[in-house]
């Protein structure tokens, strides 16, 4: 209900658009992170739904784009975006995941978790395009393998993690706990996802 929600546009289009990919079957890993990062410090707000699904907008958005840049054709089963209705729409519908992510997370008006999330999404862009720097490139070092795979995925679901126990109030060693386990689950998760393409 909470992703529904939280997505606020008048225009029909931007809907069905954003939707179409956000409510399809995912594991929606990201905001559970979050959820349950928060509860284990003990946090109780009603507020913590709206909150989860800025991981999940984030996450939507990198795929719209995502499937622009793989020109891929499908995801979760069903036609991608951009094969339904376009490059242009695609990307747009990203950019509108991404606005709404961050209008919800200004309403919290937490320094911290801003510069948490400003962080991620910045590093998930670097990392997206160090894998454009790197395409087809058979000799790429596992270092840099690593850095991409870091950059472009693990951010999130770190800050999935960290960001959970920051809202609850978590002491800074606990937040930075938490962070590195996403980041190390984020990476092991990455590296499964590319394995899948060759098996
Ligand atoms: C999927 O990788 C893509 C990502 C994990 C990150 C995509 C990030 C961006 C496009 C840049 C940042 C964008 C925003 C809006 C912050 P994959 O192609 O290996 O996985 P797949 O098999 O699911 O397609
Ligand atoms: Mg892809």
């Amino acid at each position: 209900n909470a992703l529904k929600e939280n997505l606020e546009t008048d225009i029909e289009f931007i809907k069905e658009l954003s939707q179409h990919l956000l409510l399809a079957r995912g594991k929606r890993l990201r905001p559970l992170l979050f959820v349950l990062s928060a509860r284990l410090f003990g946090y109780n707000g009603d507020d913590i739904y709206s909150l989860s699904t800025i991981f999940e907008y984030i996450h939507t958005a990198s795929l719209l784009h995502d499937d622009v840049l793989d020109n891929a054709d499908m995801r979760r089963k069903r036609p991608s975006v951009n094969r339904l209705w376009g490059n242009s729409a695609a990307v747009l519908g990203g950019d509108f995941l991404f606005s709404s992510s961050f209008r919800i997370a200004v309403r919290y008006n937490n320094h911290q978790f801003m510069g948490l999330l400003t962080d991620t999404t910045k590093k998930m862009a670097e990392g997206q395009i160090m894998e454009l720097m790197h395409s087809n490139d058979l000799n790429i070092t596992t270092q840099d393998y690593i850095s991409i795979v870091t950059l472009k995925t693990a951010v999130l679901i770190s800050a999935a993690c960290s960001g959970g126990s920051m809202i609850a109030g978590a002491p800074s060693r606990s937040i930075a706990k938490l962070g590195a386990f996403g980041l190390n689950m984020g990476i092991a998760f990455q590296l499964m996802d590319d394995l899948f393409d060759y098996i």
